[in-house]
């Protein structure tokens, strides 16, 4: 009996971890991409000279979850970035981590 519930505590244990270090890894993916693909034409672009401050400045377009979603997608259709759907939401995984929040 004692042994059974060890046996499920660690079982949840062991999968609850297995969960986060697949969310840690979407996430720095995202951020790895970010850098590599997003951050410097947004510092450009901008303006601002901060490839992260597109996402803070108060005038800015994304104003909730699915924006973000169609953002991100617009970015990379529209500049031929050639990420994979995975990437896209790493991205926005990230972006939403980072700056939006969103729940
Ligand atoms: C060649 C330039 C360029 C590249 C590369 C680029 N973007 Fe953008 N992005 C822009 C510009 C310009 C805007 C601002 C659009 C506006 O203000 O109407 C923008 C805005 C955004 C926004 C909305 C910010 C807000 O106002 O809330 C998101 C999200 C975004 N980009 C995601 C990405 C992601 C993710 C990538 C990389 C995969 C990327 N972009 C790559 C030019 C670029």
């Amino acid at each position: 009996m004692l042994k059974k519930i060890i046996l499920k505590t660690s079982f949840a244990l062991a999968t609850g971890l297995l969960c986060q270090v697949s969310y840690a890894a979407e996430v720095n993916n995202g951020k790895t991409l970010h850098q590599a693909k997003c951050y410097q034409c947004h510092a450009e672009k901008s303006g601002l000279g901060n490839g992260d401050l597109i996402y803070t400045r108060s005038d800015r377009k994304v104003k909730d979850a699915n924006r973000l979603k169609s953002m991100v997608s617009m970015c990379n259709t529209q500049l031929r970035l050639d990420l994979f759907p995975e990437d896209e939401a790493d991205l926005v995984a990230y972006l939403n981590q980072q700056f939006y929040k969103f729940k």
